[in-house]
């Protein structure tokens, strides 16, 4: 019988999260101008990944990205002059992102790796990087203390994880559980089986605190995204909470 992780990596290896036709239209895959739109559409959608990884601030550091997918921030992080090393449970991201590297001139030690078990040794790292990746995988719990014991005493870890409470998820609520009359279905139980891979899990930031306590410091940001606010009228959009965002934003250093 296949694990859960087995049915996360057929899902994923349909493509790199963010390399769809909607993006992509009909550009050359792998060329330049395919993996600009990628990383055009990423940051315009996600602005709030340069405030939680401020890439710059880490040249020279060695980092390690869990779940490169299309290779979109494993690139900045080479930009900014980092010691590059990725994980992904999927071949598609690791070829994705190595002729990324290859056409922008950049190396990285990347490895199809589920990162359950991380292949390195204690106090390795000055940065883990993982960002929308974690909560896909069987046990992330597992993940979390395999990243505690990659990174250096003062290493950080940075990334992030779903928001349970949210807006995007409510919508997915409506969809899959309202809609179909079935008001009993849990928002966990929707995402479970209906948001991208099988098994997504998302969190509450007592949760994740907890997930994050072997760590000495923990900061945890809620971020509203245009997944949110998509199909609500834009006067609507100033009235929502920061609350109901669907990002936590993790800043835990070790
Ligand atoms: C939503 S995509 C995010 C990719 C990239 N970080 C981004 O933001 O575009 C999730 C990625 O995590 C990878 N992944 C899921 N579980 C994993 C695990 N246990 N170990 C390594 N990679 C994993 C998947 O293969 C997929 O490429």
């Amino acid at each position: 019988m296949s694990t859960l992780n087995d049915q996360v990596r057929a899902f994923w290896e349909q493509g790199p999260c963010g390399t769809n036709p909607g993006i992509t239209g009909t550009i050359e895959p792998l060329s330049r101008d395919w993996f600009e739109q990628v990383e055009r559409v990423r940051y315009e959608r996600e602005p709030m990944i340069h405030g939680v990884a401020q890439f710059t601030r880490h040249g020279g550091q060695r980092i390690l990205e869990i779940g490169v997918g299309a290779g979109t921030d494993h690139l900045q992080w080479a930009r900014a002059g980092a010691e590059c090393h990725g994980l992904d449970l999927t071949q598609a991201a690791i070829d994705t992102t190595a002729a990324r590297f290859k056409l922008y001139g950049f190396e990285s030690n990347l490895q199809r790796h589920d990162a359950e078990t991380i292949p390195f040794p204690d106090a390795h790292f000055d940065v883990v990087w993982s960002w929308g990746v974690i909560h896909h995988s069987e046990t992330p719990e597992r993940i979390v203390a395999e990243i505690h014991r990659v990174l250096k005493p003062g290493g950080q870890f940075l990334g992030m994880f779903y928001k349970r409470r949210s807006l995007a998820v409510f919508k997915e609520w409506l969809k899959w559980a309202a809609l179909r009359g079935k008001p009993w279905r849990s928002f966990a139980d929707v995402l479970w089986h209906h948001f991208e891979s099988v098994g997504t899990k998302a969190y509450e930031p007592h949760e994740m605190a907890r997930m994050f306590q072997a760590f000495g410091q923990f900061r945890c940001d809620i971020a509203m995204t245009p997944y949110d606010l998509q199909h609500f009228p834009r006067w609507l959009h100033p009235w929502f909470p920061q609350g109901w965002g669907s990002f936590l934003d993790i800043t835990a250093t070790k």
